[in-house]
């Protein structure tokens, strides 16, 4: 959320909404074209979850975590660690993306502390990076809007290249060398597999997060797949990291953080999955050993049940199929706006568009923002860069509205 004076543009109250579309108490419409920052997957009150959802309110709304359990997070832990092969059996919950970065960054830290190596405490992130906003978050952040303002509080962590700046070999050997120097003072490597989204959609290639991951485990660095973004299929498979395995299916980054379209954009849920041998560290009497992170709504059941309803979705509806043959459609039917003579750097990862814009003077973002708006489309680029991530059940129509409403939106805001 950012709280800002853009006057321009006042507050659009939506009353409900129903699949792609949200409903403002006017009568007037938007399609949902970035899934709600990007939680959305199945578009809004899908019936499944809403089922799901009513007999677990009927059922069991809430009880802590801590000395209780519950079927719905055990059902939800068994069915992530699944989708893992097992790998990353463990699951920690808490509400938010941010939330997951925090509890990856300290269970990472604390876990060489338990190891008896408690110098291995600093990160590397990447350029560009964006892990959320809470302070330790923001630590692996680098977006200068989101961190100078708070920069007093912020501890800061090493910055090396990204693989999306178009030089993916040089950011591994600059990762390599940084790695050889170093590793002894550094717990983990956190990074956005293919995408790193809120820095600009930047995509890159799955082999590099392989390579990387070698590197890191030749010198004792975790690797903290931040997938609170590209998870649950947004970039062709379930997770993102699953791209960078190798022919045998090994190579899982030590941590996988989820959050967002987890829960199908209904409800706030985050998840860290982790290895064995991280959890097996904090196994023992000693409080001081045991990983000491406690929220309220932790593992909340009305959240691990829209959890299990949308992966549910993901089997009943073969999703990952289905979105690669809607994927194609809607690449060919972007083609005029990446053909049109204001835009570059057209690029695609699984359900995710980005492109581009040479807008001159002006704050593009505002101006397309609102012209997509009067076109019935919600679409917030990111700078100059427009961005697509809608949910997974738009119908020929609403893709249809959706390329030609942007082009159009488009046309306007250059205009
Ligand atoms: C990659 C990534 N990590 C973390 C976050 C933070 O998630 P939240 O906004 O739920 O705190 C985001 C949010 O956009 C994200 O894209």
């Amino acid at each position: 959320m950012q709280w800002h004076a853009d006057r321009s543009l006042p507050l659009l109250a939506v009353a409900r909404a129903r699949g792609a579309w949200l409903h403002a108490p006017d009568g007037s419409r938007y399609l949902d074209g970035i899934s709600s920052w990007w939680t959305n997957l199945f578009g809004h009150s899908h019936p499944d979850i809403v089922a799901a959802l009513r007999d677990q309110l009927d059922t069991l709304d809430h009880v802590m975590l801590a000395g209780f359990t519950h079927e719905p997070v055990v059902a939800l832990s068994e069915r992530l660690s699944a989708l893992t092969g097992g790998h990353l059996g463990h699951a920690f919950y808490a509400s938010d993306g941010a939330s997951a970065t925090e509890i990856a960054l300290k269970m990472s830290l604390h876990y060489w502390r338990n190891s008896g190596q408690p110098g291995k405490n600093e990160f590397i992130c990447l350029a560009g990076s964006y892990h959320g906003e809470t302070v330790g978050a923001l630590a692996v952040t680098d977006v200068a809007l989101f961190r100078d303002a708070y920069a007093p509080m912020v501890r800061g962590a090493h910055v090396l290249p990204s693989p999306a700046g178009g030089d993916a070999a040089g950011a591994l050997d600059a990762l390599s060398a940084f790695l050889a120097a170093n590793h002894g003072r550094i717990a983990a490597l956190i990074v956005e597999p293919r995408v790193q989204c809120a820095g600009g959609m930047a995509m890159h290639d799955a082999a590099w997060l392989r390579e990387a991951r070698a590197l890191c485990a030749r010198h004792d660095v975790h690797v903290i797949a931040d997938e609170i973004a590209v998870g649950c299929g947004r970039t062709g498979s379930f997770f993102a990291c699953e791209q960078s395995l190798d022919a045998a299916g090994e190579g899982w980054p030590d941590f996988i953080c989820l959050s967002k379209g987890i829960t199908g954009g209904t409800l706030p849920l985050s998840i860290v999955l982790s290895r064995p041998d991280i959890f097996d560290a904090f196994l023992d009497d000693s409080m001081a050993r045991g990983f000491l992170h406690s929220h309220s709504y932790t593992g909340n059941p009305l959240a691990c049940r829209a959890a299990l309803a949308t992966l549910d979705l993901f089997d009943r509806l073969d999703v990952l199929a289905r979105n690669r043959v809607w994927a194609r459609t809607f690449t060919d039917a972007l083609a005029p706006l990446a053909a049109h003579p204001a835009v570059s750097g057209f690029r695609q990862a699984g359900m995710i568009w980005a492109l581009d814009v040479e807008a001159g003077a002006g704050d593009f973002s505002r101006r397309f923002h609102r012209e997509a708006l009067a076109r019935e489309l919600l679409l917030r680029p990111l700078g100059n860069t427009l961005y697509f991530m809608p949910p997974y059940v738009l119908d020929e129509d609403e893709t249809d509205l959706l390329a030609r409403g942007a082009l159009a939106a488009l046309d306007a805001a250059l205009a």
